[in-house]
């Protein structure tokens, strides 16, 4: 078996995000859907180790959250964006082993499969020293899926056209998520064609205006009264549990519940860390629940936490 060489190693950390208003419009052409979206960054990571490996390997093996339903053959977004990667600004005997540790939850509706798209390009073009500015990354990311621009960006950002599309969002101070993991997983294809089906074609699209500024006052009253998902009765009917999640968490001390993308993660939004504690305690009782995430937001996107 060909050896993979260790001596050099480039680690990035990468957010999972929560989608904050999420209003979706008629379907493209494309096959896509025209939508309007406020991404928030939280601090659910997952970390991507990318070591050289000789005569244009590439390889990728998974750990964590959900690992066992991660493909690891060229349909992994990670091994996608790193040929992208090599293909327009490399060479083809460039290679590369990468090692995925998921704490993202697996098609829950917090883009980690787009994160750990962000996380190769970004870790193998400092790898393979092509030292690629953010508007290259950026360009191959929106090429490889709809949030991974999002995922190397982070913070908070309006997203539009398929979501590709990113203009930083003004957000005064940090807010305090839990993230409640359903057993069962929603394929974002599955929640768009879901949602087509209950509504007709003519869906309009909506700008979070008076979320924008209730975000950038940092007014959290306002903030939890206007998150908006379209999708998120398209995830309580593909998904079991999910609508019982919302209620009782909103009792367990949340502040507002939201379904996160396309589900079918619930996110509650919570007044302080005090309450995130008892409401994670809370949800971690429920059996429609199979794992509860306190996290942080808004977070930097992906960034090299360690180079050697
Ligand atoms: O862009 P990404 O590969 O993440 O999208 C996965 C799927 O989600 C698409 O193939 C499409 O079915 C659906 N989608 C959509 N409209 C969007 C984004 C995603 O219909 N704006």
């Amino acid at each position: 078996m060909e050896s993979i060489e260790l001596d050099g190693a480039v680690r990035v950390q990468v957010p999972g995000k929560v989608n904050l208003s999420l209003s979706v419009g008629p379907r493209r052409l494309d096959g896509y859907h025209e939508l309007v979206t406020l991404f928030m960054a939280v601090s659910l990571y997952d970390h991507v180790t990318a070591t050289p490996a000789r005569r244009g390997r590439l390889s990728v093996e998974v750990s964590g959250e959900g690992a066992e339903s991660v493909p690891t053959d060229m349909s992994n977004l990670a091994l996608k964006a790193a040929d992208l990667l090599r293909e327009r600004h490399g060479t083809p005997d460039l290679g590369a082993h990468l090692a995925i540790d998921k704490r993202i939850p697996v098609a829950g509706g917090m883009a980690g499969g787009s994160a750990d798209g962000a996380a190769a390009l970004l870790a193998c073009s400092v790898l393979w020293g092509l030292n690629l500015g953010q508007a290259e990354l950026l360009e191959l990311a929106a090429e490889l899926g709809s949030d991974v621009p999002f995922s190397l960006l982070g913070g908070c950002a309006l997203g539009t056209g398929r979501g590709e599309q990113l203009a930083p969002a003004l957000c005064k101070g940090t807010y305090e998520w839990v993230f409640a993991l359903s057993h069962g997983t929603v394929s974002t294809p599955a929640a768009f064609k879901d949602f087509d089906a209950h509504h007709g074609g003519d869906h309009v699209v909506r700008t979070p205006d008076r979320l924008m500024k209730a975000l950038a006052a940092h007014n959290i009253d306002d903030v939890r009264m206007l998150l908006h998902n379209d999708l998120q009765h398209s995830a309580i009917r593909l998904c079991a549990g999910v609508d019982e999640i919302l209620d009782e968490g909103l009792e367990m001390g949340g502040v507002a519940s939201i379904v996160s993308g396309s589900g079918p993660t619930v996110a509650f939004l919570c007044a302080d860390t005090e309450d995130a504690i008892g409401l994670t305690v809370g949800l971690s009782t429920m059996h429609q629940v199979r794992a509860v995430h306190r996290a942080k937001g808004p977070v930097p996107g992906a960034r090299v936490v360690t180079a050697s």
